[in-house]
């Protein structure tokens, strides 16, 4: 681990003042603008249950997992596999974290993005000139004894619990790439050959309540560079989606998990599911938790559509590329709107 370093976490700066320092104040005109939000019944995304993935009517989840892939690109699942008490877990352990003294956590604080165990606070405090509401701690989590030791070994409980929690969305991550593989005309195994070893990395995401919600985000609006991502959050409301050029807010549901697809199945689908973009709003009253997973090929992956997904209505939307390339583009990038997969279309397509 490396020293403590003079970037003070988030929690910090909130005992401090009840006000957002200008560290954090977004420029107008680059501010949530709450009041345009739209606020939809229910969850905001479509609601699949996974009840039936692996009975008769898998067709029909294929179906509704490959819809919402091409329309929203964001979806959430019930009966999605994971123990209740598993989840229940993970959470209460990331609170517990987020709850020790600030020189206890400092113990796993960096800024640099390539460490695969860290705590840091933002998103990249080395680029970026804003700086987000949010601390994190991020993890890699597979394979899992390549990593484990190096987790943070408090709250005791920390590394049995993050371990339980993380073999379980893998397993559930797997099923749902071979539902999106079935879901493309593709044998079931596609999508998980074509990421090679695999990778998975783990955020938790704290977020303090903050005095001024309408001058800051929790995360800016961004795309996620990984192949699917699986976030648990709390009760607590924070994550838009867009759709149709409109932030949509999506409802925290009980016992759901929210996934999206990220710019890796984007460029695997040849373009026909989308990687979305989606924001973090933080708010006055409560802290909020949220634990995305983010499943990745391995870093010497190499990222192409299969044949059958490129004819003559549809070329080949992007030049090859490994992963390891795309994901230090992105870090180097920052989080914008701007796509980070157009830099890797091929070049007579390139709008920069
Ligand atoms: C992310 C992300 C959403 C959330 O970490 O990439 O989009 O609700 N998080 O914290
Ligand atoms: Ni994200």
């Amino acid at each position: 681990m490396s020293p403590a370093i003079a970037k003070p976490l988030l929690s910090d700066l909130v005992a401090q003042s009840g006000q957002v320092p200008s560290s954090h104040i977004r420029p107008v005109g680059d501010r949530p603008d709450l009041d345009s939000v739209d606020h939809e019944s229910g969850s905001g995304i479509p609601l699949i249950d996974l009840k039936q993935l692996d009975g008769p009517d898998r067709r029909k989840v294929v179906e509704a997992i490959g819809s919402a892939c091409e329309t929203d690109g964001f979806f959430m699942v019930r009966n999605h596999g994971i123990p209740e008490a598993v989840v229940e877990g993970m959470l209460r352990v990331a609170r517990e974290f987020f709850h020790l003294p600030e020189s206890e956590r400092l113990k796993c604080y960096s800024d640099d993005p390539k460490k695969a165990i860290r705590l840091s606070t933002s998103f990249n405090v080395r680029t970026e000139k804003v700086s987000n509401w949010r601390d994190f701690l991020r993890l890699h989590c597979f394979p899992l004894e390549n990593f484990v030791d190096q987790w943070p070994s408090n709250p005791s409980s920390f590394r049995q619990v993050v371990s339980t929690y993380s073999t379980e969305a893998r397993a559930l991550a797997l099923r749902l790439l071979e539902a999106i593989s079935e879901s493309l005309g593709l044998e079931r195994g596609h999508m998980v050959a074509a990421m090679g070893r695999h990778a998975q990395h783990m955020a938790v995401n704290y977020y303090p309540p903050c005095p001024q919600p309408e001058l800051t985000y929790g995360l800016p609006g961004h795309k996620d560079p990984n192949a699917v991502t699986l976030l648990l959050q709390d009760g607590v409301s924070g994550l838009q989606v867009q759709r149709n050029g409109r932030w949509v807010a999506v409802n925290p549901v009980p016992d759901a998990l929210v996934i999206n697809i990220g710019d890796q199945i984007q460029a695997l689908s040849n373009d026909r599911y989308k990687s979305v973009l989606h924001r973090v709003i933080v708010n006055s009253e409560s802290e909020r938790i949220s634990v995305p997973t983010f499943y990745c090929p391995s870093p010497d992956a190499v990222i192409a559509p299969a044949d059958a997904l490129v004819d003559g209505d549809h070329p080949l939307a992007y030049r090859p590329f490994t992963y390891q390339a795309y994901y230090d583009e992105f870090w180097n990038m920052g989080l914008q709107s701007a796509s980070c997969l157009d830099r890797f279309r091929p070049i007579h397509q390139r709008a920069d």
